[in-house]
């Protein structure tokens, strides 16, 4: 596949068990490989010429056998730098193989919250290191949000190592009510295999994680009701990569994904999703509770089980009566969606009309404005709908406001005419709340009411790839062409770090 023209950025996810990477603009990742590092066990095995160090992905679980596996990135954050070096390389050099990598931005996907000192030091790996054109950094809820198309909403965010319950309202992170719960796939996978080892499955193969993973992918799914789940066969039979077939118990498929609803199923005391949701919501105003509870999005590997949204719709019927009453936004009458639709529609020009002088019909087609029978005007001339000349700003002096045309004290501060000379006017600007007192502050919408029940409000909006969402939303993102001006450069960088983080929301 061609690589894209420079300046399109480059898009990087790389998770506790998947890198996902590509370019903006394109419907997929381009590469996906487990984010797994192998070094040679034993010196003498590698007769091969060619035999590297290092083995990345693919090529580390194919030769899984006589190499030390490893996993750079646990729960999102990078333990082990040598290794998260040579993913970087290997995926800029051997799997993207862009030639020119300093006319190549990259939009890079972070876990929120991570440290300054860690983050600065990513930067400078992909500058000085990697000598890309410029970078962003962006929390990985955003993306996600991103990828449905919306600016507000709850993102559930659940990949291998870390579930993420994030409020965002206009773009951005409330950061106070976000929710981070070490419980994701990793933990499925954990539960899974003590299960298989209860019912005497002991899998011997130096790849049991990846087996494990492949049982759990391809066949775990939720109950609804897991006290009373669907009638299936008692057993199904798993192909194991040697040949061999393994009798694996039903149940166990949709017992395995209950820990992200039962944490103490594998002794810990963490809340569950269910949980965290309504902790989050706890920390942030009522009045945003049905905007976000009605823009629920869920990403992530860890959750594509089937089953999954329709099981945390009924978990959440249940816990949600203890947050107390939902607030119901006030209906917008029906008269004002009818209004915006009359304004956004363009008017379509006649082709004929009746002369409301005489009578007559007049033939519109070649341009006519007067009527051939008795020279009455047919069709009124159109008048500008934007002002001609471009308003002056209105002049404030010791807090008063004055005509910039005429030097009036003018009394309306948000008029767009002078009531004096009548010449137009720009309105001043106004300082910027600062973002804490708007998260703080009612919503300017009018609540009527409460919702009678939590179903009534609760509303999923689900990617269509949830395991690919982030990296979707990134490449969307990224190729707007208002987002590629919020690229830092090396340069802006070494002026002052605090541009990585930039705020995002002013594009939405
Ligand atoms: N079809 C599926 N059914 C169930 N689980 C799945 C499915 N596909 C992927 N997963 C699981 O999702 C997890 C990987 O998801 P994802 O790629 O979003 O996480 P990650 O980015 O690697 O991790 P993190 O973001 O937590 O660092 C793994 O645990 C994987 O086994
Ligand atoms: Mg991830």
């Amino acid at each position: 596949m061609a690589i894209p023209l420079p300046g399109t950025p480059v898009i990087l996810d790389i998770g506790s068990a998947y890198t996902k990477i590509g370019f903006a603009g394109e419907p997929s990742p381009r590469f996906v490989f487990p984010t797994m590092t192998g070094k040679e066990k034993y010196k003498s095995v590698m007769v091969d010429v060619s035999a590297r160090n290092t083995y990345i992905g693919s090529d580390a679980a194919k030769m899984r056998g006589v190499l030390k596996i490893k996993y750079p990135i646990d729960r999102g954050a990078i333990m082990d730098w040598d290794d998260y070096y040579e993913i970087l390389n290997y995926c800029f050099y051997s799997l993207l193989r862009i030639p020119n990598l300093s006319e190549y931005p990259v939009l890079y996907t972070e876990q929120p919250f991570v440290q300054k000192e860690t983050k600065e030091y990513i930067a400078r790996v992909f500058f000085e290191t990697h000598r890309v054109k410029s970078l962003i950094m962006i929390p990985t809820p955003i993306l996600s949000i991103f990828s449905v198309g919306l600016t507000t909403g709850l993102v559930i965010e659940s990949g291998d190592g870390i579930t993420w319950i994030c409020p965002i309202i206009n773009g951005e992170i409330v950061d106070q009510a976000v929710q981070k719960l070490p419980l994701a796939g990793t933990d499925v996978n954990q539960y899974l295999k003590n299960l298989l080892m209860r019912e005497g499955i002991n899998i011997e193969s130096s790849a049991v994680d990846e087996i494990i993973k492949d049982i759990k992918e391809k066949n775990c799914y939720f109950a609804l009701d897991p006290d009373n789940p669907p009638k299936v066969k008692d057993s199904f039979s798993f192909a194991m990569p040697d040949g061999s077939n393994i009798k694996i118990p039903n149940y166990i498929f949709h017992e395995a994904p209950e820990v992200l609803f039962k944490p103490q199923l594998i002794g810990y005391t963490m809340n569950n999703i269910p949980e965290a949701i309504i902790a989050s919501l706890q920390g942030i105003d009522e009045h945003y509770w049905s905007d976000l509870l009605s823009h629920i999005v869920i990403s992530g590997g860890n959750v594509s089980y089937s089953g999954f949204e329709e099981r945390l719709r009924a978990e959440l019927n249940k816990i949600l009566p203890q947050l107390g009453k939902i607030p119901k936004p006030k209906e917008k009458p029906l008269m004002e969606n009818h209004k915006l639709k009359m304004q956004a529609r363009e008017v379509a020009k006649k082709k004929q009309d009746t002369c409301p002088h005489c009578g007559v019909l007049v033939d519109l087609t070649d341009g006519k404005e007067f009527c051939p029978s008795c020279g009455g005007r047919v069709v009124l001339p159109e008048l500008p709908t934007q002002p001609k000349a471009t308003p002056k700003k209105v002049k404030k002096v010791n807090g008063k406001l004055f005509c910039p045309h005429c030097n009036k004290q003018i009394e309306d501060e948000s008029s767009i005419f002078c009531p004096y000379c009548g010449k137009t006017l720009e309105p001043p600007s106004f300082e910027e709340l600062p973002s804490e007192v708007i998260k703080k502050t009612k919503p300017a919408r009018e609540f009527s009411g409460y919702y009678k029940s939590t179903d009534e409000v609760i509303r999923f909006y689900v990617p269509d790839n949830l395991h690919y969402a982030i990296f979707n939303g990134a490449a969307i993102l990224g190729s707007l062409p208002s987002f590629q001006n919020l690229f830092v450069t090396h340069e802006q960088f070494m002026e002052n770090s605090d541009v990585l983080y930039k705020d995002i929301s002013e594009i939405f």
